[in-house]
């Protein structure tokens, strides 16, 4: 028998090869996912799974899929996980995990593993994804059965198994990179009373070091959805590039945050997220014109729920799949284009234009009022508010 294994090429992901065939005596096929992590991790990466005794690599480029059907529809529905959090890693696991189906189909795999930690979000987001889509593949998540304790255990084992060690210098840091964000976890991190060096950050200049001069980026967007960048079109994922591009260089998206894990213990993370801070703004500004009161506030309350569902690996639910047709729906008609200015970390809004926008200059203004009758207000005002009167006249005795 044969297992799919998401595999990365690093330490521990490579010793998890030889640890499969040995516990499991089944042949290992890695898988590596491009879902924007950088190219330099793609590279040689073939002959180092082989090296560490895999039968096969299988590399699929997830970029476009990632961006179009996982990032889009959390942007469009306003998702942020705890106040900060903009569910980078959390999007990723699941087109991981659905290619891994895929994957173990084509090969003829009846299992599938991963190197999570039993500690953390990813193996539920990986295992709920495995179980909506195909029940009946075996899972095996080696971290939480091994008796391998840390690094030096982990170089041992692959000595011992004569898999190679990889040289890339391990960083202190946990992290996970895709387009969307790079997170960091781990080592001073782990004191919420440290503060983050600035040597740690990869997507981003530091806000002090960013240009003295602002810089203006306008984004399109239809239905709810960017599609342009300074009027040109883009397809999901460049245009996603080009905006961690510009964001970075302006030290824009730094989120530091504690956070409830969804296996019950607190964790700190540093979130570098310039494109999606940038897209974030322009989608509630936009919506700021195309949106009423009352939707705008059942769309909020909901995109919390929706942020919940993906912070914990439920993306294959169909309470998730149904609150995105509401998402959907309630963002047809928000088209138009936002003005921003980036400048040392700050994004803020110069300009907000929409063929859909809601604001009548002709009702609002202070200058005139044809359609909006002044006097009108009186009466509006006296019945809106008659419970609280009625409810004063009762405690005065009135
Ligand atoms: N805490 C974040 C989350 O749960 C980031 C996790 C990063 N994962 C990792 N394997 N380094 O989504
Ligand atoms: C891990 O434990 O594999 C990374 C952290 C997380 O999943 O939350």
């Amino acid at each position: 028998n044969k297992v799919v294994l998401a595999y990365s090429g690093g330490l521990d992901t490579s010793v998890i090869v030889p640890w499969l065939r040995e516990n499991y005596g089944c042949e290992v096929v890695c898988f590596t996912a491009d879902v924007g992590q950088g190219v330099g991790e793609l590279e040689g990466l073939e002959q180092k799974a082989k090296a560490s005794g895999a039968c096969q690599l299988v590399v699929k480029d997830l970029q476009e899929e990632f961006v179009r059907d996982f990032i889009f529809p959390c942007l469009r529905a306003g998702a942020i996980y705890e106040r900060k959090y903009l569910l980078g890693t959390s999007m990723a696991r699941p087109v991981i995990a659905k290619a891994m189906v895929d994957v173990a189909k084509e090969v003829g795999a009846d299992a599938v593993a991963h190197g999570c930690t039993g500690k953390g979000n990813d193996q539920v987001r990986f295992e709920l994804t495995f179980f909506a889509l195909n029940p009946e593949l075996n899972v095996v998540a080696p971290w939480r059965e091994w008796d391998i304790t840390g690094r030096e255990d982990a170089i041992e084992y692959a000595k011992k198994h004569n898999v190679p060690v990889p040289v890339t210098k391990k960083s202190i840091y946990s992290r996970d990179r895709n387009l969307w964000h790079l997170s960091h976890e781990g080592d001073i991190l782990e004191d919420p009373a440290n503060e983050p060096r600035e040597d740690m950050y990869m997507m981003s200049t530091s806000p002090e070091a960013a240009p003295d001069k602002p810089e203006y980026v306008e984004i399109g967007m239809v239905s709810g959805l960017p599609v342009s960048v300074n009027g040109v079109k883009l397809s999901p994922a460049s245009l996603l590039s080009k905006l961690n591009e510009i964001g970075g260089k302006h030290g824009i998206g730094r989120i530091d945050m504690v956070e409830n894990r969804l296996v019950g213990m607190k964790s700190r993370g540093v979130y570098e997220t310039p494109g999606g801070t940038i897209l974030f703004t322009a989608a509630r500004e936009l919506e700021s014109l195309t949106l009423d009161r009352e939707t705008m506030q059942v769309k909020d309350s909901l995109a919390l729920k929706y942020a919940e569902l993906v912070y914990a690996g439920r993306w294959f639910d169909p309470l998730r799949e149904s609150m995105d047709a509401f998402m959907e729906k309630i963002t047809e008609k928000t088209n138009g284009s936002v003005r921003l200015k980036l400048y040392k970390g700050s994004v803020s809004v110069a300009s907000r234009t929409s063929p859909n926008s809601l604001y009548r200059e002709d009702i609002s203004s202070f200058e005139s009022g044809q359609i909006y009758d002044q006097a009108d207000a009186a009466g509006f005002i006296r019945l809106y508010g008659l419970p609280m009167r009625v409810r004063a006249m009762l405690e005065k005795g009135i």
